[in-house]
């Protein structure tokens, strides 16, 4: 469609309505290294490619709306992590980022080990052959089949969430005959988000036992004297998209605190403290996330520090990330429906997937960025609102960003850093079809999990 048949929304120039964005990119076509995942450039074409392959190829293949997820990209940064944090830490993969059997095989082979925090998930783990003694197992509510489950593997640590969980895992585990690893989790009424976070009051949430009013020091109490667990430490995690590490380090501090006071009552000096996961990456050019070695190094400096002027051995750090590691690997790409101009606001750009596919804009109010990927263009930004094609007015991808002012139906375009929480958290809503994961590498593309398909919805509903 032309310019003038479709006339573009308001210029950046002009008013712009309210809205969470900074003026757009002095070139549309450049690609931002900090949102796309390493091997993504642009062809002598003007496509985008990934591993090698332009998108306009791979949309014929795999159809869209797609994730891609760029494989050589999603090991490195598992080398990254384990490298940086060395053979004296562990790095846990929070699974529930994104969790498919290649990835199991993926973190397997780049020496990672694995979070799990529901029965589907350690299925998952198991069946792709992650070794029982590298799977941590987490959730607030874990039935006592899940319980049973993990066990019964061997998982190497069931992360205990609350009085009750302490005294089923140790039945569960003496009725196995076995002493269960287990760390307690601790909420250290830090909250932290992005570059914000708070010290105190933040006990009022589900997960984890409250430092606060000796909760946590009863938990241990209770845990060393049971038979069936052997407590190898303590966990704190304190919220998601985190930059800044001062949130981490009252967290360090608080729990070290902990150990502390264990020490003093029981005379034990726990072995291990995991300081979660949470770790921020960049959605939009705004977000300057910090490198592995950076935070592995700080998080090291705070818990020597704090161990030294406790004078405690200092235990083994364990750390969770999610995000962090498959977050910034995928990018989900859309097909161009509908374009609606609106004057005095913004264009609507309605594509092929929607909020079923990436629910963070409409649960979290997350933003994204977005590019044009099928071509390159010189004309004008336009701001624009990406919208899904679902029911709902809340149905948006990307809140505010710009596209040239000549996008039109049937042009790709992507919406990078999708890997971690949208494949994960995508639903049926409209009879949605869930989009597959393809995974591209040196030139190949494989799909690592399917499209749905409208059999499979028949399926589960049995008439
Ligand atoms: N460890 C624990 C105990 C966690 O609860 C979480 C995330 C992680 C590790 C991994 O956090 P990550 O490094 O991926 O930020 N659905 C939300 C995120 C929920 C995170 C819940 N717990 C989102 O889309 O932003």
């Amino acid at each position: 469609m032309s310019r003038s048949a479709h006339p573009a929304g308001p210029r950046h120039a002009d008013v712009l309505p309210e809205g969470h964005y900074s003026a757009p990119a002095a070139d549309l076509n450049a690609l931002d290294e900090k949102v796309w995942s390493r091997t993504v450039t642009r062809d002598a074409d003007g496509a985008l490619t990934v591993g090698g392959i332009a998108v306009a190829r791979l949309a014929e293949e795999f159809g869209t709306p797609a994730y891609f997820l760029d494989e050589s990209d999603f090991r490195a940064r598992c080398r990254a992590w384990a490298d940086a944090f060395g053979p004296d830490a562990d790095v846990f993969y929070a699974g529930k980022a994104f969790l498919s059997r290649a990835i199991v095989r993926w973190l397997k082979e780049e020496g990672l080990n694995l979070d799990v925090c529901s029965g589907g998930e350690l299925t998952t783990a198991l069946d792709a052959g992650m070794p029982a003694e590298r799977i941590a197992f987490h959730g607030n509510n874990k039935t006592v089949a899940e319980i049973e489950r993990a066990v019964e593997a061997g998982v190497g640590r069931i992360v205990l969430d609350s009085f009750q969980e302490i005294v089923r895992v140790a039945h569960i585990a003496q009725r196995h005959g076995v002493r269960q690893r287990v760390q307690i989790r601790v909420t250290v009424g830090v909250e932290a988000h992005t570059h914000e976070f708070i010290a105190t009051a933040h006990e009022d949430q589900k997960f984890g036992i409250a430092l606060a009013d000796g909760q946590a020091a009863e938990a241990v109490r209770r845990a060393l004297a049971l038979d069936g667990l052997e407590l190898i430490g303590v966990h704190s995690h304190i919220g998601s998209q985190i930059f800044d590490m001062a949130g981490f380090e009252v967290s360090a501090r608080r729990v070290v605190q902990l150990l502390a006071e264990i020490r003093d009552e029981h005379g034990v000096e726990l072995p291990e403290i995991d300081l979660g996961g949470g770790l921020g990456i960049a959605y939009t050019s705004d977000d300057d996330p910090r490198e592995p070695h950076e935070i592995a190094k700080a998080l090291s400096d705070i818990v020597t520090r704090e161990c030294e002027s406790a004078k405690l051995r200092t235990p083994r750090i364990s750390v969770e990330p999610g995000r962090a590691i498959v977050g910034p690997t995928a990018f989900t790409l859309y097909e161009v429906g509908t374009i609606k101009p609106l004057e005095g606001l913004r264009t609507y750009v309605s594509v092929d997937g929607g909020m079923s596919d990436n629910i963070r804009t409409a649960l979290y109010d997350a933003e994204y960025s977005v590019a044009l990927v099928s071509r390159t263009s010189d004309a004008e930004p336009t701001l624009v609102r990406v919208v899904g094609k679902h029911c709902e007015s809340g149905d948006i991808v990307v809140k505010d960003a710009f596209l040239p002012a000549d996008l039109a139906p049937g042009d790709l375009i992507a919406v990078p850093a999708t890997g971690a929480y949208c494949r994960s958290m995508a639903s049926n809503y409209n009879h949605a079809l869930r989009p597959p994961v393809v995974a591209v590498r040196d030139g190949e593309a494989r799909v690592i999990v399917r499209r749905e398909t409208e059999e499979d919805l028949l399926r589960l509903d049995v008439g």
